[in-house]
């Protein structure tokens, strides 16, 4: 199930994590990230505008890859899906979400750091699931221990992912994308420049490139 998005997210490399306070600045996002060539973005439903940010996105870049994050429940699933979400992620395992985002067709990555979390994820037909918090959980000796008996399952680690460590998480064939906020940061943006999103997002796809080619 859902193996031509594992192909995508494989490609993709990382998926930066964002969190928007304001629609306006969803354009100016999506035009820096894909000038950097990361074509792909986790809106998270941190704030209550993240439905119509995932819109606006893909209005200003129709060929960017937009999911939906912090996906908690399926009401928030429905909202992020009818903006145009082409994948949903949650911080932990539901299995409510997992089997409403199944019926719906959309690809679903929930957290799962355990191997019960692993279990029920492989029983509905997943193959990548998110791993997070990653370095509290152990990072990526955690992730290769986990690997070992779930022989095929591929992990997306989110939570400590950063420019320093990135090239080591992706160097793992257990991996199938990473994800992170350091490209995306509030901070780097908060003046509506988003030259320094660019740069960084540069620089991280510099590190997939290398590492994948
Ligand atoms: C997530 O939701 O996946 C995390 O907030 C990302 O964590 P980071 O800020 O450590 O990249």
């Amino acid at each position: 199930m859902f193996e031509k998005f594992y192909e995508k997210l494989e490609s993709l490399g990382i998926v930066p994590v964002i969190v928007l306070e304001k629609v306006e600045d969803s354009a100016p996002m999506a035009h820096a990230l894909m000038h950097a060539g990361m074509r792909s973005a986790e809106v998270t439903f941190r704030t209550a505008c993240a439905a119509e940010c995932i819109a606006a996105m893909i209005e200003a870049e129709p060929e960017i890859c937009v999911g939906a994050g912090t996906v908690l429940n399926n009401e928030q699933a429905d909202r992020a899906v009818a903006a145009g979400a082409q994948f949903i992620v949650s911080p932990g395992y539901s299995e409510d979400v997992v089997a409403h985002c199944i019926g719906l067709n959309v690809p679903v990555l929930p957290g799962c750091v355990t191997p019960t979390d692993i279990t029920a994820a492989i029983g509905h037909g997943l193959h990548v699931t998110k791993f997070f918090p990653a370095a509290q959980y152990g990072g990526l000796d955690t992730i290769k221990a986990l690997a070992a008996p779930f022989v095929g399952h591929r992990f997306m680690p989110t939570g400590g992912v950063s420019a320093a460590n990135v090239e080591k998480y992706l160097s793992c064939p257990a991996i199938a994308a990473c994800g992170g906020t350091w490209m995306v940061k509030p901070a780097l943006f908060a003046d509506g420049d988003f030259s320094a999103v660019e740069a960084k997002a540069r620089e991280a796809m510099d590190i997939v490139r290398r590492v994948r080619s």
